[in-house]
């Protein structure tokens, strides 16, 4: 375990249940991940996650579109929070808005999103019901840095989980919910560290640029610790 002074400060942004937000406090009351979460930012004051950052002591903003004229000045905004909170990464988790180009190029190598689809597969909305529609046997989610391309930026990790005859959409999104709370602290733990970044394009680990995203195979969490290039499946 590291010491809280090594912790890298993150802030988490959300838009509602937040369980993946609970992953990652999970992991580092569990002493798992080196990270120190400064803030929890939704742009829904409703989102179930404001709760469970709050029921664990982090502190939490809510900054709603209503009274920001237009996305610019709403990334503006966002952007000071951030800044304020110390964060040196930005973790988007299930934050359900699109940044502008400012904002993305402002955090850039700095900002990390999970996405529910094994990408480049199934960008943008409503992924589960599209992977269901087209009949494809496995699905997953992905972490990528984020880039002015929507869930278009390098992979860095991704998990696969099948599609089973007779899923339906949340049967199908609980699955890839249970793999996406294990990569995203993965994943931030691997930045933690100094061993991820990202440089002309590509998310860079452990000194090499990733030819592919690393792609952890499906299975039970006990004893996952530290899965690096070498042992993902
Ligand atoms: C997650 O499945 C995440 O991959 C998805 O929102 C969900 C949030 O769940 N993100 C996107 O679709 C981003 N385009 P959570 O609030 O329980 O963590």
């Amino acid at each position: 375990m590291t010491s809280p002074r090594q912790a890298l400060p993150i802030a988490v942004l959300i838009s509602g249940r937040g369980s993946n937000l609970q992953a990652i406090i999970d992991a580092v009351a569990r002493g798992e991940l080196a990270a120190d979460i400064r803030l929890v930012l939704s742009n829904r004051a409703g989102a179930q996650g404001l709760e469970r950052a709050r029921a664990a002591g982090i502190a939490t903003a809510v900054i709603e579109s209503a009274g920001h004229g237009d996305r610019a000045a709403y990334d503006r905004a966002l952007r000071e929070c951030l800044d304020a909170s110390g964060a040196r990464l930005v973790v988007l988790a299930g934050f359900m808005r699109v940044l502008s180009p400012e904002f993305v190029r402002h955090y850039q190598g700095r900002l990390i999103n999970i996405h529910p689809s094994l990408l480049p597969a199934f960008t943008g909305l409503h992924t589960h019901r599209r992977a269901l529609a087209e009949g494809v046997a496995e699905h997953g989610a992905s972490v990528h840095f984020v880039t002015e391309e929507l869930d278009g930026g390098p992979v860095i990790l991704r998990a696969r989980v099948p599609v089973m005859p007779g899923d339906d959409e949340q049967a199908l999104a609980d699955r890839v919910h249970r793999v996406e709370h294990r990569i995203l602290p993965l994943a931030i733990g691997w930045f933690a560290a100094g061993r991820l970044g990202q440089h002309d394009g590509q998310a860079v680990l452990d000194g090499r640029p990733l030819a592919g995203p690393v792609d952890l195979a499906d299975r039970p969490a006990a004893g996952g610790g530290d899965a690096g290039p070498g042992r993902a499946g």
